[in-house]
């Protein structure tokens, strides 16, 4: 049985107010839904192939037709049942979907002369219920191709920005509406109202869904899985996935649950201490620590690759896995902390097409034979949503706010090989960063900050020596999704702090800088 066949998949709703987003192959399907659990009204994801006869079976108060990286026109890219338009449900219809829902219904659609990436000024020059109690002036995030050039008699234009004359639609008698920008993500400020409109005005939802529900439901979901005699194994990576993972489990079936940590070698400063100490004085589970600091790092040698590195940290980290788990008796399962961003950046969400952007260790990593059934109970949820899940099971604040960090630890801030002196070099130019980031009060108002150790060494000099030393680049980013980042503006001061202290006090740093990226074109994690 492969991985994804044996993931766990919790059902996580009570209400009866559902909206189905159907994928076409976005990067932002699932984010779609999680905006829409945000206003407390439960969402699913569902292939875009669904039939208008499946969709009745789930009763549905609303259809989001999500965006992708096809063009209409395009053989073979991904269409949806034509009857889905005909049912008088409502439907919005984002960016390709917006393209689709304007094609089925008789729009032309015509390719850009140049792709729009970026912020946007959109002008709303039509009343209707998707804008209401909007300004006329909207910031708005553009991520597209192709775009509508032409609508029938039917449609009603509803706001343009510069480069696109049609950025929003409605049908003049179906309730079929249409945005070529992303009311999803957070670039688009007033997106989540105008999803709230679409929510509340168009599909009539009142918001009677709640993560608590999810909780409930998945603690249910696993005692039915497990049974009464199973155990699981679940790793600890010190970070609020597990934590929150781990969690879930053991109000699921106590002390059944053995924690693992690995010690790979990658983790942060003190970070093994910490979690040890954590975990046996929050949590009373059985907790097993695996030394394994040189067979990661042997694995590594001569490695310089990121997706091999992940594959390869992957392997060596089920084997210590699976060889702690034969020595406790009856473990069948295994939990990990798997996110929505692990999956789909993998480019393996269970129902669209999307592209890979990176091997997350924990999903492409995973040999097929895995000996255990895996659970995943947080296969669905975003960051920011499993925080709120980590404060519902009552964690405490330190587990709930940590920063992120990859499950392939600090080799893929180790740019280029990987061996014990630079992760060394980078294990103390990091914590010192991040020390100055807490002493100044900005932890909690960033979302991830890290140092990263490049492979190229600059030219300096020090106590009028030429020195010829590594470099260190400072990452510090905010996002609430992690599906999109930008570069956090820390104070001019506290960035000083940063690098005097990093070239005085870690041996073999001469050079610091700050990472002025945004998410995308750029990633958080630099490999
Ligand atoms: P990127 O770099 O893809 O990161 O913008 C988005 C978020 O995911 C984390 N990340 C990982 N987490 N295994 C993980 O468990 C990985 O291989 C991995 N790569 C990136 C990253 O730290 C950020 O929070």
């Amino acid at each position: 049985m492969t991985a994804e066949q044996t993931a766990f998949r919790p059902a996580g709703h009570v209400s009866d107010e559902r909206i189905l987003v159907l994928d076409f192959g976005s990067q932002y399907a699932q984010l779609i839904a999680r905006r829409v659990r945000e206003q407390n009204v439960y969402c699913e994801i569902v292939r875009h192939s669904i039939t208008a006869e499946q969709v009745r079976r789930h009763n549905p108060r609303g259809l989001i037709l999500s965006g992708g990286p096809s063009s209409v026109y395009e053989a073979g890219s991904p269409k949806c049942d034509p009857k889905l338009f005909e049912m008088g449900l409502p439907v919005l219809g984002i960016c390709y979907g917006m393209q689709l829902a304007c094609y089925s219904l008789g729009g032309q659609v015509e390719h850009t002369p140049a792709r729009e990436y970026g912020r946007a000024r959109c002008e709303v020059s039509h009343e209707s219920e998707l804008f209401a109690g909007l300004p006329t002036d909207i910031d708005v995030w553009m991520s597209h191709g192709d775009q509508v050039s032409q609508v029938h008699g039917d449609f009603v234009p509803l706001a343009r920005t510069n480069t696109c004359p049609i950025a929003a639609v409605r049908h003049s008698q179906l309730p079929v509406y249409g945005l070529q920008f992303h009311p999803e993500v957070t670039h688009t400020p007033l997106g989540g109202k105008i999803l709230n409109n679409f929510l509340r005005l168009v599909c009539g939802c009142t918001g009677t869904w709640h993560l608590g529900d999810f909780a409930r439901e998945t603690v249910e979901d696993v005692r039915k899985r497990v049974g009464e005699r199973g155990r699981v194994i679940c790793g600890l990576s010190g970070g609020v996935d597990s934590a929150v993972t781990a969690a879930l489990l053991y109000q699921a079936i106590g002390p059944r649950l053995s924690c693992i940590l690995v010690d790979n070698g990658l983790l942060r400063k003190d970070e093994k201490e910490a979690i040890i100490s954590e975990f046996t004085s929050h949590f009373r589970t059985d907790l097993h620590v695996v030394e394994a600091e040189s067979l990661f790092l042997s694995r590594l040698d001569g490695i310089v690759d990121p997706q091999e590195k992940r594959r390869r940290i992957g392997h060596a980290f089920i084997e210590c896995f699976t060889q702690e788990a034969n020595r406790i008796e009856g473990a069948g399962f295994l939990a990990q902390g798997t996110l929505y961003p692990d999956v789909i950046e993998s480019g393996a969400a269970p129902d669209g097409p999307a592209a890979t952007i990176k091997l997350h260790h924990n999903v492409g990593g995973l040999p097929d034979k895995l000996g255990f059934e895996l659970i995943e109970p947080l296969r669905d949820l975003f960051k920011d949503e499993v925080r709120k899940l980590g404060v519902e099971l009552g964690l405490p604040e330190d587990i709930v706010w940590r920063h992120p960090f990859p499950g392939p630890g600090l080799a893929v801030r180790c740019l280029g090989p990987v061996n014990r002196h630079r992760l060394d070099v980078l294990r103390e130019a990091d914590a010192i960063s991040v020390s100055e980031i807490k002493a100044a009060g900005l932890y909690r108002q960033t979302a991830q900050a890290f140092a990263v150790l490049l492979p190229v060494s600059s030219v300096g000099v020090m106590g009028d020596a030429r020195t010829y030393e590594n470099t260190i680049v400072l990452r510090c980013v905010n996002t609430d999704d992690f599906m999109t980042a930008d570069w956090t503006r820390l104070p001019y001061d506290l960035l000083a702090r940063i690098s005097t202290r990093v070239i005085n006090e870690v041996k073999g740093v001469n050079r610091v800088c700050y990472d002025i990226s945004t998410k995308p074109p750029a990633t958080i994690e630099w490999e």
